[in-house]
């Protein structure tokens, strides 16, 4: 059917619209790292060791100067079997920070949860629970001793009223467990600063000033304490207001203050408005560490939504970190980036000297025709190619020629079709489709992966 000499004159108007507005130049951001370094501040993340390789890799070395290993520290992944130890995990995100000059905090040495099976079904008389523990630290803290920048050593005491959590720590050892703990650790590593770290503890509430009375105690009577942890677990739209203020009342105390798991969860599906949302909250987060001096930096549990814990841990929710499944950034790390005083409009770095690129061909009252190219460098090569993005506004990929897209929610991921997947050096490829929109069809930032 052929479009209206209205449809078609509405097409060319917008069109004429998009060619005059589309953006220039922007001033370029450079990686969240350097943004973060700028500040004199720490942008971290949870990572998996056996991950660290291809796209993952790339981008944990690109974007983050701190590494936090996700569970490979922990005393069920290091001594599954009592006197067995498994350092390969542990060892592997070490050495990967270390050959991309990232710091590493260890996490984490004393908590209730993802203990060995022998250690939580053994009973213990106090005194042999407490060499226990403080062996364990000890022997793991010594373990990377001058290589990790702080420790995690007590996680999670509190329950949410501010009265200690019941744990085989507190049932056995009573308070006392915890300056145990720090004072293990700081034997152990003297150069490694010493955190708890807990949960729901980012604003002003119960949790947070037993927090706060525990630490400030602690350091009263000389026990060694250098920062405490905000986990920072948020639901989108539940940021707390007082973050800030409290992140500032720790530092008072002379603390260092460290935002440790950062994920913004939301009930799924992810729209074009709860991530938009979403990229204010992150970037409303960030700007209350750097408001803070003492806040040492922000670490975001999982940088991808295909490496976090919440659709596992609480079903029907998900899209909490700043990447999609796909490596695309989302809308949350420009958010990030802004928070660290960035431009937030920088399209991410393409690898290997190809690139793709977008562009509006044709577009009319409901439908447009989209033109993607993959182009290489000369000296530079594809075999063959995905190409991602995320549509801001809605829109709707419909037909597709010489390639085959997928989307999921407001997700695209195209691959090459069987004739267009060789891309020579110095050379392009280009697919195309007919999509959908409605009020607005802003050009998405795609990348090729
Ligand atoms: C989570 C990990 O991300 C998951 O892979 C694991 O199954 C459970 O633990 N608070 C913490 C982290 O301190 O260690 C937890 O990590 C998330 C909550």
């Amino acid at each position: 059917m052929r479009p209206s000499l209205s449809a078609v004159l509405t097409g060319m108007v917008a069109l004429a619209a998009l060619l005059v507005t589309a953006p220039t130049a922007h001033a370029a951001d450079p990686p969240l790292r350097d943004l973060a370094a700028a500040k004199n501040k720490a942008i971290g993340t949870a990572v998996t060791g056996s991950k660290l390789t291809g796209t993952y890799g790339e981008i944990t070395a690109r974007e983050f100067n701190w590494l936090t290993p996700g569970n490979a520290m922990k005393w069920g992944s290091v001594e599954p079997t009592r006197g067995t130890f498994d350092w390969t995990e542990a060892d592997r995100i070490v050495d990967f920070a270390e050959a991309h000059g990232q710091d590493v905090r260890g996490h984490t040495l004393v908590w209730h949860s993802q203990n060995p099976n022998w250690l939580t079904n053994g009973t213990w008389p106090p005194a042999q629970l407490s060499q226990l523990m403080t062996d364990h630290i000890a022997l793991e803290v010594g373990r990377y001793k001058g290589r990790l920048a702080a420790w995690d050593v007590v996680n999670e005491p509190f329950d949410e009223d501010g009265t200690y959590r019941e744990t085989l720590w507190y049932d056995g050892l009573g308070a006392d467990y915890i300056a145990q703990a720090l004072t293990a650790a700081r034997a152990a590593d003297p150069a490694a600063k010493l955190y708890i770290n807990d949960y729901n503890v980012e604003g002003v509430n119960a949790k947070s000033t037993a927090l706060y009375n525990l630490v400030r105690d602690l350091k009263a009577r000389g026990v060694p304490i250098d920062g405490v942890g905000l986990q920072a677990h948020l639901i989108l739209g539940q940021v707390p207001s007082t973050l800030q203020q409290n992140i500032q009342r720790f530092a008072d105390l002379g603390l260092d203050v460290a935002i440790t798991e950062l994920d913004i969860r939301m009930q799924l599906p992810a729209t074009a408005a709860k991530l938009a949302q979403q990229r204010t909250e992150y970037d409303a987060v960030v700007k209350a560490c750097v408001a803070v001096t003492r806040c040492t930096g922000v670490t975001v549990w999982g940088f991808t939504d295909s490496d976090s814990w919440i659709p596992d841990t609480f079903p029907g929710e998900g899209a909490a970190t700043p990447y999609d499944e796909n490596y695309v950034p989302k809308p949350a790390y420009y958010g990030i980036a802004t928070g660290l005083g960035g431009t937030g409009t920088t399209p991410p770095p393409t690898p290997n000297g190809c690139a793709a690129s977008y562009s509006v061909a044709n577009q009319w009252n409901s439908g447009f025709t989209g033109n993607v190219t993959v182009r290489c460098d000369a000296g530079s090569s594809l075999s063959s190619w995905r190409v991602t993005w995320t549509f801001g506004a809605g829109q709707q990929v419909g037909q597709v020629w010489n390639a085959s897209c997928a989307q999921t929610g407001a997700a695209v991921s195209c691959s090459n079709a069987s004739w267009n997947g060789s891309v020579p050096s110095g050379g392009s490829a280009t697919f195309g489709f007919n999509g959908t929109w409605s009020g607005s069809n802003p050009v998405p930032t795609v990348t090729l992966g």
